[in-house]
């Protein structure tokens, strides 16, 4: 008969080595009925358990082709969602502790996102939807994929941004960004949009404290978010470590604010820095900007080369909502799946991901 599920409290203070203990012991008993998809901001006592690791766009791809019957997602809330909606209906995708958030994406809600819409036919005198192409990076909810996928639009992240955003401007003239501005900004900039074609929307003004005239002729309008853990970034710290490194390279997260991207010699995804700095020639000095976890992790990867990694911010800039999934709560999850009893579920509803993947589906052809 199986037992009622085990709960967390019974997990909380384990120490470390128990709990790693018991991951693998879940793990030997779930065989290949379990994947663990694992962002590259995970921590390393998370990380050694991957079984696959990827950007945001290849962790999409993978779920999407997984035949396991549980993926368990070490990452963020939007990222476990698009695994429910790109999976099987059978399939269950989990996130081993329910906090695991990303500040950026709450930072543009469905209700935020719709009185935007409103207020652009308003302006407009006719409904955005011949006008604006609206745009959302992966990291949001559900329903704002949904949004994009009912409105004619389409899902980006930080690899393919550049295909996604040439994919909607041939759509229509102009394109709604969300959340996040900085990877607007960047995208448009190196397509040729000029700075003074793009606003910024606030959500929190009418009219996104625009002008009509500004709302009409902007080609790119771009949501007023941004990750917290980027904005730390500054080009002060780029000009100070040149000064010493001049011979260096300079690699960031188009997340991080505008001058740093135009002051780094390459921009991308998580994915792009590992593979940018590992095809480095051996004795080459990197400053990277993104999540210290990465970091940290390719700076000991690199070393044997003789590859010096360093880190482009003085203060501490980890991803916390990733860090909530530690070896407890993924010790907790996985041996409540391996007794049959599933926690943590991350369940789209099917008339939003219906929608949903409608967006996620025409990136995932495009790009
Ligand atoms: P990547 O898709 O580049 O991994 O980025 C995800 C993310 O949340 C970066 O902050
Ligand atoms: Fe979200 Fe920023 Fe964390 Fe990425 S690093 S998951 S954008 S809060």
């Amino acid at each position: 008969m199986q037992s009622a599920p085990i709960s967390f409290d019974r997990f909380d203070s384990l120490r470390e080595e128990e709990a790693q203990q018991r991951i693998d012991a879940a793990r030997a008993r779930l065989g290949k009925k379990a994947v663990l998809l694992v962002h590259h901001y995970q921590r390393a006592d998370i990380f050694r358990h991957a079984d696959l690791t990827g950007d945001s766009l290849r962790l999409s791809r993978l779920a999407s082709q997984s035949e396991a019957d549980f993926i368990v997602f070490c990452g963020v809330h939007f990222m476990a969602e698009v695994a429910d909606i790109l999976s099987r209906p059978e399939q269950v995708s989990i996130l081993p502790d329910l906090a695991a958030g990303c500040s950026m994406a709450d930072m543009a809600t469905l209700a935020k996102v719709e009185r935007c819409w409103r207020e652009l036919a308003e302006v407009l005198g006719e409904a955005p939807d011949s006008r604006f192409t609206p745009v959302t990076y992966i990291n949001s909810a559900a329903d704002l994929k949904a949004f994009c996928g009912e409105h004619g639009g389409i899902v980006c992240t930080s690899s393919n941004a550049r295909t996604i955003l040439d994919w909607s401007f041939a759509q229509r003239p102009g394109v709604l960004f969300f959340p996040d501005q900085h990877l607007g900004r960047w995208t448009a900039h190196q397509m040729g949009v000029s700075l003074d074609e793009m606003a910024v929307w606030d959500p929190d003004q009418r009219y996104g404290g625009l002008t009509p005239e500004k709302i009409r002729s902007a080609k790119m309008l771009l949501w007023k978010g941004h990750c917290a853990v980027h904005q730390m970034f500054q080009p002060a710290h780029i000009q100070r470590w040149r000064e010493k490194h001049p011979e260096g390279f300079v690699i960031s997260h188009p997340e991080s604010p505008f001058e740093v991207c135009r002051q780094s010699d390459h921009v991308g995804s998580t994915e792009l820095i590992i593979k940018t700095v590992k095809d480095a020639p051996a004795g080459s000095r990197w400053l990277v900007g993104t999540e210290l976890n990465l970091v940290s992790r390719l700076a000991e990867e690199v070393r044997a080369e003789g590859k010096i990694v360093e880190f482009m911010s003085p203060t501490v800039c980890m991803c916390s909502t990733m860090q909530r999934i530690d070896p407890q709560h993924l010790a907790w999850t996985l041996e409540n799946l391996a007794d049959g009893n599933v926690v943590n579920r991350i369940t789209v509803p099917e008339h939003e991901a219906a929608l949903a993947r409608l967006s996620l589906e025409r990136m995932l052809s495009v790009s």
